[in-house]
């Protein structure tokens, strides 16, 4: 037998033998393994036969070669096709696992509105069906809008009631009219009487500032709503009517309700609104939410002073109307038994979802 059919028989044993060895595998790692064994580039068995090819006489070398290609064809094709077994095993069986129906299943995590959100919403469907359409306005006013329109001129002592933050204008201040970030939304009473006629009711929500130190109720950026019906007309009576309603859809009848005189510069007759505290029931001289009075004032109101009316062109002898203006973050509080105003904001989960 010539040097090359001896080489030609040693590649016919060694695929022989892959041929034996291959098919008991079961895993792709281990066919991949049989891969590197048989056909490794270094040290693969058949590789390192084929090596010696090089040192055969020539006429020998075609001989050997072609079996060599053959021994390769023949491994690769047995690793592709065991490999497709395995992956087809390994399909069936993922197939054939049964689903236990009645396991409860996982509960996705879905967001939900911050309660401050779901405040806002609420006062804008319940006044909206009152027939109140919600309107939004600017956050930064001019001093005009947020105190002079509404009888609050430079000097006033009522402006010490809003602590308010100024803004410096990046384009250049102007002295007369300083900016601010508004301290309630009331100046919003008077942009929607300069832009529409009566008959007007309307409710804006938004965000106002003041400066001022955070306690349990009170926060530097909060958010109020403002109501203004204005028509021939009307009393105290639709005010009260109103709020008193407003409570009863928003609270389901569970606070009590305290309407008193107040003080405001753009109403006559003023009065504030109160509910009764959630914490204390006016049981703890101590609370600190209600501060031991059983009360948390919740809203300015009043009949819209004759000269706010005046001012923007409206005949005081011929429309009345009424104010208010609430804090939604009290709303919140009280409805979600929330202690302190600051807990809102502080976005902890554990918080947010106990409400
Ligand atoms: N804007 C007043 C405040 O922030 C509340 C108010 C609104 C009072 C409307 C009367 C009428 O305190």
């Amino acid at each position: 037998m010539s040097a090359g059919q001896d080489l030609a028989e040693r590649f016919k044993r060694i695929a022989a033998d892959a041929e034996k060895a291959i098919p008991t595998m079961r895993q792709r790692d281990a066919l991949e393994a049989q891969r590197v064994h048989w056909l490794g580039r270094e040290r693969g068995v058949l590789s390192k036969a084929i090596e010696e090819i090089a040192a055969l006489p020539k006429d020998d070398r075609r001989v050997a070669g072609k079996a060599a290609n053959e021994a390769k064809r023949l491994i690769e094709d047995l690793i592709a096709r065991e490999l497709a077994t395995v992956d087809g095993r390994a399909m069936d069986a993922g197939l054939q696992e049964t689903a236990d129906l009645t396991l409860p299943p996982r509960r996705p995590r879905l967001a939900r509105l911050h309660p401050v959100s779901a405040a806002i919403r609420d006062v804008s469907r319940i006044f909206g069906s009152m027939g109140f359409e919600t309107v939004e306005g600017p956050e930064i006013e001019t001093d005009y809008y947020n105190f002079e329109a509404l009888n609050i001129p430079p000097g006033h002592p009522a402006r010490e009631k809003w602590d308010t933050l100024w803004i410096s204008n990046p384009l250049g201040d102007d002295a007369a009219q300083p900016l601010l970030g508004r301290t309630h939304t009331s100046p919003m009473q008077v942009r929607i009487m300069e832009q529409r006629r009566p008959p007007i009711r309307v409710v804006i929500p938004g965000r106002c500032y003041r400066y001022e130190a955070t306690d349990a109720i009170r926060e530097s950026i909060f958010f109020q709503y403002e109501g203004l019906a204005i028509d021939e007309n009307l009393t105290m009576s639709d005010l009260k009517g109103v709020l008193y309603s407003f409570a009863r859809q928003y609270f389901g009848g569970e606070r009590n309700v305290r309407f008193r005189p107040d003080y405001f510069p753009f109403t006559e007759p003023s009065a504030e609104i109160a509910f009764s505290c959630f914490v204390c029931e006016g049981k703890d001289p101590g609370c600190h939410t209600c501060g031991g009075d059983g009360w948390i004032e919740a809203a300015g109101c009043g009949m819209v002073h004759p000269e706010v009316l005046r001012r923007v062109g409206y005949d005081p002898d011929r429309y009345q109307g009424f104010a208010f203006g609430g804090g939604i973050e009290r709303l919140a509080m009280l409805r979600n038994g929330a202690p302190d105003i600051r807990l809102l904001y502080q976005n902890d989960l554990r918080f947010l979802e106990s409400l």
